[in-house]
């Protein structure tokens, strides 16, 4: 039957699901498979289902392909589709959801406050001290997402996030190294720790930038990757994740771990994290993508 790879769309991160979409497909192409390309943001939903897919690979990520929408729109029409479901998926796309959830499950996630109506910008630094961090709640690839020192800053980092969201939060800020754990079915993929010399693994570090590190392996001791690794997948499996997924964590200066988000459509991109921890665990380009589809259920 044929795959079609849906990418595009009209989020912020078109570009990026672009790169993602377009190594799929050449991927599936590659081993074989009847494989076609569709930008959402070109046909919608009639146009693929005119296409009579078997089963849809989705690398559409943010707004559309990885809160839900798609996914919901799939089930209506019986097409089988890659990743989480609609549930996992609408709430791994909100970011203070999610740590709620992993809150109420006694997980680790740093103290955040949803910046509404009129923010009494003083009680939020009281709170969460500074530096801190200003999120749109549902956006990718630290889209509109700012490191703030002082109040002017984060009124102005309140004021550029809201840009991209309605829902804009701040979060405490955790000092320390920056991992990402990959899941791939019921496989805990190797963790890559991501060390960046500007300090701030942004859009312009995880996609154009040549400085940004990737250690693979981490670093960490094996009893400390272990409980990282089961840290993320228990993560991922409160907020009802499935099929494929990769979850950010930071480690404190005491060697505590915090989880930062899910995101149940990664990047699949050459700089991507998930190509680079499957290949070190052996899985090259092609197996990844074919794992992924494997792990589809109808
Ligand atoms: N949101 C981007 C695509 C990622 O998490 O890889
Ligand atoms: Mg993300």
């Amino acid at each position: 039957g044929r795959i079609v790879v849906v990418y595009g769309g009209r989020s912020a991160e078109r570009e990026v699901s672009l790169l993602s979409g377009r190594a799929i497909l050449t991927s599936l192409k590659r081993s074989g498979v009847d494989a076609h390309g569709f930008d959402f943001a070109g046909g919608g939903l009639s146009g693929l289902e005119a296409l009579a897919p078997e089963c849809v690979f989705i690398a559409m990520h943010g707004r559309d392909g990885e809160d839900g929408s798609l996914q919901g729109a799939l089930e209506l029409l019986d097409i089988p589709y890659t990743g989480s479901g609609v549930l996992a998926s609408a709430l791994g796309m909100d970011k203070e959801r999610t740590k709620q959830f992993w809150r109420a499950h006694g997980l680790p996630t740093p103290e955040s406050v949803m910046l509404e109506g009129t923010v009494d910008w003083d009680a939020v630094i009281e709170t969460l001290g500074l530096p801190l961090i200003v999120k749109p709640v549902h956006e990718g690839s630290t889209i509109g997402i700012s490191i703030v020192g002082t109040r002017e800053e984060l009124i102005a980092a309140h004021a550029e996030a809201a840009r991209f969201d309605n829902a804009i939060m701040a979060e405490r800020f955790v000092q320390g190294e920056e991992y990402t754990v990959s899941l791939l079915g019921d496989e805990v993929l190797p963790a890559i720790r991501v060390e960046v010399p500007s300090g701030f693994y942004d859009y312009e570090a995880k996609y154009h930038s040549d400085t940004t590190r990737y250690l693979l392996p981490c670093g960490l001791e094996a009893d400390d990757e272990r409980a990282l690794g089961e840290l993320c997948r228990r993560a991922f499996e409160v907020i009802g994740g499935s099929g494929w997924g990769r979850v950010d964590v930071m480690r404190d200066a005491q060697g505590r771990f915090w989880l930062l988000e899910v995101n149940t459509v990664p990047g699949m991109t050459d700089h991507s994290l998930v190509p680079q921890a499957a290949a070190h665990a052996g899985l090259d380009f092609d197996a990844l993508v074919l794992r992924i589809l494997d792990t589809t259920t109808g």
